[in-house]
């Protein structure tokens, strides 16, 4: 249920319910009680009495009142007995102090206090004779000898138990009874949709500000009580995540550091022992110490490359790096690129062949000197990993809907399957590599953060032994 109209069924039900109840409850306690005890209810002894005066008053053209001497008629008292019969009501005439007719034999202290009754409310002319409750009306009226005299009107009334008090205490008892079990069962079940819902979730927050994610949120309670478990449950899981690539993140930078003092260590510790090796006299020979400076020089320059390379990653990495893009013809681009590299590659006995395969469009939009170095990096992947008498590099120019794909593929040792999902992390070389040829394992994931820079992607498909192919795709140029 929706939060507001809780509230709105809430407030309306808290009075609503325990006046129907009370209302019902007071008719049937009338009803039951006054079959019971066998007496009718107040509103039938008004109707019987109103009747009665009519009977009398009214519809007999004012007999009585006019001339009350016609009581005294045999045929008339038989008249009058009959009908008050039927309506079970009594009468008694009195002429002066004498009474001259009376349908029910009433002691004189009763009628003492029959008399007494002269009030219209016939409410309050209530009177108890002989142990039952009457409702007495008293009509003056004078008789032709001017004597006067007074006709007592009596229809049973409700017993005494039956006050309006008492009804009305019942009906209070009722209402407050009903008012209270109201409240209870309305306020139990706003705790359980409204209450007890919010409460998990402050203990949830709870949970939360002290750094404990290990647990769910499950939706529960009304509409909008709902909503905010959602709520609170996608943020743990944003939580969750965050603080899942924060570890990510504290990880992936030891293992950045730990590379990094390893990678530096291992030519600083030969420079060491070159150097020492020239300062104790170990290089004793002019040849010796040429070759000594000459292999501090090399190492002296890796170590120099790799700085570089560490520092234009991770200025990539920051996004510090500022692309210079120029629209460029694709073909044109690879066929300088290769005229550059031909004859460093022949030298290694590599050969290198562009084929394009474009149709349409061949521009796209690149920063040339950060996608060259790109090339000359998968291309010096290719060269140092070569592990054929004639090596081969292929590059191929393909299109597709909406970018060109270059294929750069060699024929060299190829990459096992179990390193090729990871030659594009930083640091990472295959234990082959290790082994034999310098580098830091940073070229490729260089090359990803500049192709991905560019809006591209980059990958490759190896098969060990048999050769790589870089893949690289990028957006064409749209006029
Ligand atoms: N064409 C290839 N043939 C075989 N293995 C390759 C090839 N290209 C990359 N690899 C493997 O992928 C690893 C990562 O390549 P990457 O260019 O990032 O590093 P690197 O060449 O070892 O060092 P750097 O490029 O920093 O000098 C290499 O160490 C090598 O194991
Ligand atoms: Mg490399």
């Amino acid at each position: 249920m929706d939060l507001k109209k809780r509230l709105i069924f809430s407030n309306a039900a808290i009075i609503v319910i325990p006046l129907v109840i009370t209302f019902v409850a007071s008719f049937i306690f009338m009803f039951v009680f006054a079959r019971i005890h066998d007496v009718d209810i107040s509103y039938n002894n008004v109707k019987k009495l109103t009747q009665i005066q009519y009977e009398f008053f009214k519809a007999d053209g004012s007999v009585l009142k006019n001339s009350p001497e016609i009581i005294l008629e045999k045929d008339y008292q038989e008249y009058i007995s009959t009908r008050l019969d039927s309506i079970e009501a009594d009468i008694v005439v009195l002429k002066g102090q004498e009474r001259v007719f009376e349908t029910r034999s009433i002691g004189p202290i009763e009628l003492e206090r029959c008399l007494q009754k002269t009030g219209d409310n016939l409410f309050n002319n209530i009177v108890e004779i002989q142990g039952e409750t009457y409702m007495v009306k008293v009509i003056p009226v004078n008789f032709k000898n001017g004597e006067s005299g007074k006709i007592v009107l009596l229809a049973p009334a409700m017993n005494d138990w039956m006050t309006t008090e008492k009804l009305l205490i019942f009906s209070i008892m009722i209402f407050v009874t009903s008012f209270t079990i109201t409240n209870v069962v309305i306020i139990f079940t706003f705790s359980k949709k409204v209450i007890n819902p919010l409460r998990k979730l402050q203990a949830a927050a709870g949970k939360i500000s002290q750094g404990n994610l290990d647990f769910e949120i499950i939706e529960d309670g009304d509409a909008q009580i709902r909503e905010l478990c959602r709520s609170f449950e996608k943020m743990r899981l944003k939580l969750v995540e965050a603080s899942y690539t924060q570890k990510k993140y504290d990880d992936s930078r030891k293992v950045l550091f730990s590379s990094i003092s390893h990678d530096l260590k291992t030519p600083i510790t030969s420079i060491k022992g070159y150097v020492e090796g020239i300062l104790d006299g170990v290089a004793n020979t002019p040849q010796k110490v040429d070759k000594y400076l000459k292999t501090v020089h090399s190492k002296a320059v890796h170590m120099d490359r790799m700085i570089d390379d560490l520092l234009l990653y991770s200025r990539l990495d920051m996004n510090k790096v500022s692309f210079n893009i120029e629209k460029t013809d694709v073909l044109k681009y690879f066929e300088d690129c290769i005229y550059e590299i031909d004859i460093e590659l022949e030298k290694s006995n590599i050969k290198i062949a562009l084929y394009d395969q474009l149709k349409g469009k061949r521009y796209i939009m690149i920063d040339r000197d950060q996608i060259r170095r790109v090339i000359i990096n998968i291309i010096d992947n290719s060269r140092k990993y070569m592990d054929k008498e004639q090596g081969k590099i292929d590059i191929f120019l393909r299109e597709a809907t909406s970018h060109v794909v270059i294929e750069l593929k060699d024929n060299g040792a190829g990459i096992s399957e179990s390193d090729l999902p990871y030659i594009f992390d930083r640091f990472y070389r295959a234990d082959s590599a290790r082994d034999t040829m310098n580098g830091s394992g940073l070229g490729l994931a260089i090359a990803k953060q500049i192709i991905e820079g560019h809006g591209g992607k980059i990958w490759a498909v190896s098969r060990k032994g048999e050769g790589t192919s870089v893949m690289i795709s990028l957006k064409k140029y749209e006029d």
